[in-house]
């Protein structure tokens, strides 16, 4: 009997080592490595021109043809947008994001409108029954004739059936679900995902399908075994959102055939995920008015400005060791920020709890919002409001200087149509604006005193 070549691979990073070992080398986790048979399939490393059959020989950059429609649109526009024009014939596409956020919602309804246009699609389900999904489907009327449902967790009957049924577009719900037997270790396991992922990529370049697959992260908040496919796949999307609120954020974070960090907004309703067209006035509804330590900021996602307000709470603290907790932004953003108006402006802040937060659990991580933070709080340290129709934005440096932020313009504008009166800039960036612009008056900042000066 020939025996079995094994290698131990760790099941969070997919570091591979001869022997078992306690702690992996490469990510620091603890009794993570598997033993998993050594895979002789070379599709595994396919890379994905190769993987297209195609080797012709070296051409000239101009004589290669491209044309613009290799693409499907969804006709779900946050979607489409997220994906850089709609989805690429032939690409694959892994989203990722926590249990239960409506990965399977967003895309059961956004290929139910492609199904619609008479592209034939696949829906392969590993962890919902037929009667389960075709449930979910009622209740967010989805009812097109060429979508197609597949509940099964082979992977070998799953490419039997796409060859069968040839759609133009297939789901793969979830890759961790989904196993080869080609490998004994359990579905989920790197190796699994790494082969399954591999030759569904492999057919995928081969036939000109388009191909989803679904991904959970982990508590940890990296996709742990899809994390693996990260860089062979041509596109990434992460869902996101806050559990307890209704907004889901669907985030670029590699697209190949697009910009990434474009983001599509959703809201999470009982007949399904509804497309959010103008995210700042969501954002910006529940805004209490003339209370100390709310400012609105201006964050730029993708091509899009989004309008959000910021928190911040300061009390004195009842310990040794203050507390900086951030949600949203960047801790140590924070705490440089603190440090600034410690030393830059004298504010004595080495005895306050300083929290601060984003409303509607977005995340922005530009450093256009350090003036925001800033004026944030020193106005709850104050305890002076700012005035509510008041847009701050601008980056800070150590030394208290205000920074020129890129596309201000647009940024003033989406203010301005929101109906915001003022809006401190950096002051390079207001002397480089010579366009009147309707009812927003723009006041050019030079430093954080200076800033806080024209608030207070
Ligand atoms: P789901 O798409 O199953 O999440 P994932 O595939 O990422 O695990 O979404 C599950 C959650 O969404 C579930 O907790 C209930 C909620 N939901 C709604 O609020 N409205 C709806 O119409 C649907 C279908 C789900
Ligand atoms: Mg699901």
């Amino acid at each position: 009997m020939t025996k079995v070549k094994t290698v131990f691979g760790c099941q969070n990073c997919g570091y591979q080592a001869p022997k078992w070992l306690g702690k992996c080398p490469d990510c620091g986790s603890w009794n993570s490595f598997v033993e998993e048979p050594v895979s002789t399939t070379p599709e595994r490393y396919a890379h994905s021109i190769a993987a297209a059959g195609r080797s012709l020989p070296p051409q000239s950059i101009l004589a290669i043809e491209t044309s613009d429609e290799g693409r499907l649109k969804t006709e779900m526009s946050e979607f489409d947008r997220v994906l850089g024009g709609g989805l690429v014939i032939g690409s694959v596409v892994l989203i990722g994001g926590d249990p239960g956020i409506g990965k399977s919602t967003l895309l059961l309804q956004a290929l139910d409108r492609l199904a619609g246009k008479s592209v034939s699609v696949l829906y392969v389900s590993g962890e919902e029954s037929l009667r389960q999904t075709k449930m979910r489907a009622d209740r967010i009327g989805v009812f097109s004739k060429d979508l197609y449902i597949l509940a099964e967790n082979s992977l070998e009957k799953i490419l039997d059936d796409i060859q069968k049924l040839k759609p133009k577009v297939v789901v793969i719900d979830s890759i961790q679900t989904v196993y080869t037997s080609q490998l004994q270790s359990a579905p989920g396991s790197i190796g699994q995902v790494r082969e399954s992922a591999g030759k569904l990529m492999t057919l995928s370049k081969s036939t000109n399908l388009s191909t989803f697959i679904i991904g959970h992260v982990t508590k940890e908040g990296a996709i742990a075994g899809p994390r693996v496919l990260e860089h062979i796949v041509d596109t990434v999307l992460y869902f996101e959102g806050d559990r307890g609120h209704p907004y889901r954020i669907l985030r670029a974070v590699k697209n190949r055939f697009g910009s990434t960090n474009e983001i599509g907004v959703f809201e999470m309703k009982d007949g399904g995920l509804e497309e959010v067209a103008n995210p700042s006035e969501l954002f910006l509804a529940e805004r209490p008015i003339d209370v100390s330590g709310s400012v609105v900021i201006s964050s730029m996602e993708g091509s899009r400005p989004i309008l959000v307000e910021l928190q911040a709470l300061v009390s004195s603290t009842s310990y040794g060791m203050p507390r900086r907790t951030a949600i949203g932004i960047d801790p140590n953003r924070l705490s440089l920020l603190v440090a600034v108006l410690e030393k830059k402006v004298g504010m004595n802040l080495a005895q306050q709890d300083i929290f601060v937060n984003v409303a509607g659990g977005v995340r922005v991580e530009e450093p256009a919002v350090d003036l925001g933070i800033i004026s944030a709080v020193a106005s709850s340290f104050l305890d002076k409001p700012i005035p509510s129709k008041t847009m701050v934005i601008g980056e800070v440096g150590l030394a208290g200087e205000v920074r020129g932020i890129h596309q201000a313009e647009v940024r003033i504008k989406e203010a301005s149509k929101l109906g915001f009166k003022r809006c401190l800039l950096p002051a390079s960036n207001r002397s480089r604006i010579n366009w009147e612009c309707e009812g927003i008056e723009l006041i050019g900042i030079g430093s954080v005193e200076e800033a806080l000066e024209t608030l207070f």
